[in-house]
């Protein structure tokens, strides 16, 4: 019997990832699935996780004596980063690391992001989204872990979660910095069965993947397709990065993830925002590969079919 621990079971990752783990678990293998808040998890979720006989835990990336509870006799677990930017989220990796060591844990697998795998002389010279990530992969490699590693393409699902509700704000229009660029967008469902399946020991131990969609294609690519699915008439306008920079800042987005977002349909801040456009527009997402077929047994979902379950919140005519 192997025990493999998912955490963050409950997010938007971890949940699909925590279904496809109970699909493909060996049934003489043992799951632990964690959280840091049971009460986001609902009581049919909670049920059908039980009754697959997974166990399921409270254990946050802030507190290493939880963590050690959850991971206690692991072969694997899984560590996804949270949305906090910088040191806190150095921080949680760290812990979560320091729990693994502790515990005997062999391997660890890690939800990092295209681009950790830049090299700079300074940190500040890595891009802003995959600097922690940069960090963190470091952590793990100088933990001695085994571990697996996927690098995350941009979601497609952040055009219609995180963009479109911004283009009526921005006066019916998608402002971009990626600049005519193509890039292979990756459906967060993919990336999900990717950890499960990294987590149960498939694909090379210390091997890090790119998890990537199908094909890259442009934000205008997408924002038309989107149009032509609810029949929104806007426009896409690209903009050098520092005047897209100043039109956000001219309209009050914070800086960073700590701000305040109320009053604002967008909810990055502005080097998150800025640096995906960047990572299309610097080619860092231009390439394609095979391993979501390769460790799922699926071929990626193009960014249509990953898209259409968010046609209801499309930007309509
Ligand atoms: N590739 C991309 O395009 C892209 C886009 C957005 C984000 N990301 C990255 O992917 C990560 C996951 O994003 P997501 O939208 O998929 O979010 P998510 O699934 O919600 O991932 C964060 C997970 O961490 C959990 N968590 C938060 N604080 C924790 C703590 N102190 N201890 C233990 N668990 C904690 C969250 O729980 P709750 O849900 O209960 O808070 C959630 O399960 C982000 O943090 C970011 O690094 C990538």
């Amino acid at each position: 019997m192997v025990k493999y621990v998912l955490t963050g079971a409950d997010g938007n990752l971890g949940s699909v990832a925590a279904a496809h783990a109970i699909e493909i678990v060996n049934p003489e293998d043992e799951l632990t699935f964690t959280t840091y808040k049971l009460d986001a998890i609902s009581p049919e979720t909670l049920e059908t996780w039980t009754n697959k006989g997974v166990n399921v835990c409270v254990a946050t990336y802030d507190d290493v004596e939880s963590l050690k509870a959850a991971f206690a006799g692991a072969e694997a677990v899984s560590m996804i980063s949270t949305w906090l930017f910088g040191e806190g989220r150095r921080r949680q990796a760290s812990t979560v690391i320091e729990a693994a060591k502790a515990c005997g844990v062999k391997r660890i697998c890690y939800t990092s992001f295209v681009g950790a795998g830049i090299q700079a002389e300074k940190e500040e010279d890595i891009p802003f989204l995959p600097r922690d990530h940069h960090v963190i992969e470091n952590l793990i490699y100088a933990s001695g872990l085994d571990y697996s590693i996927q690098r995350n393409y941009l979601y497609a699902d952040n055009i219609p979660s995180l963009f479109a509700p911004s283009w009526k704000f921005c006066g019916e229009r998608w402002l971009t910095n990626s600049h005519g660029q193509a890039g292979a967008y990756v459906a967060r469902e993919d990336c999900s069965r990717v950890m499960a399946a990294l987590l149960l020991g498939k694909g090379e131990p210390n091997t890090v993947y790119d998890i990537t969609g199908p094909e890259a294609v442009t934000n205008e690519q997408v924002f038309n397709w989107m149009s032509s699915q609810s029949g929104y008439q806007g426009e896409l306008v690209d903009l050098p990065d520092e005047e897209l920079k100043q039109w956000w800042l001219d309209h009050g987005l914070p800086t960073d993830f700590f701000g305040d977002f109320s009053q604002l349909p967008m909810k990055l801040c502005i080097g998150d925002l800025l640096c995906c456009g960047e990572m299309v527009a610097d080619g860092h997402m231009k390439n394609t590969s095979d391993n979501v077929e390769k460790l799922t047994g699926r071929k990626p979902i193009p960014f249509q079919e990953a898209l259409l379950k968010y046609k209801d919140i499309f930007p309509k005519a």
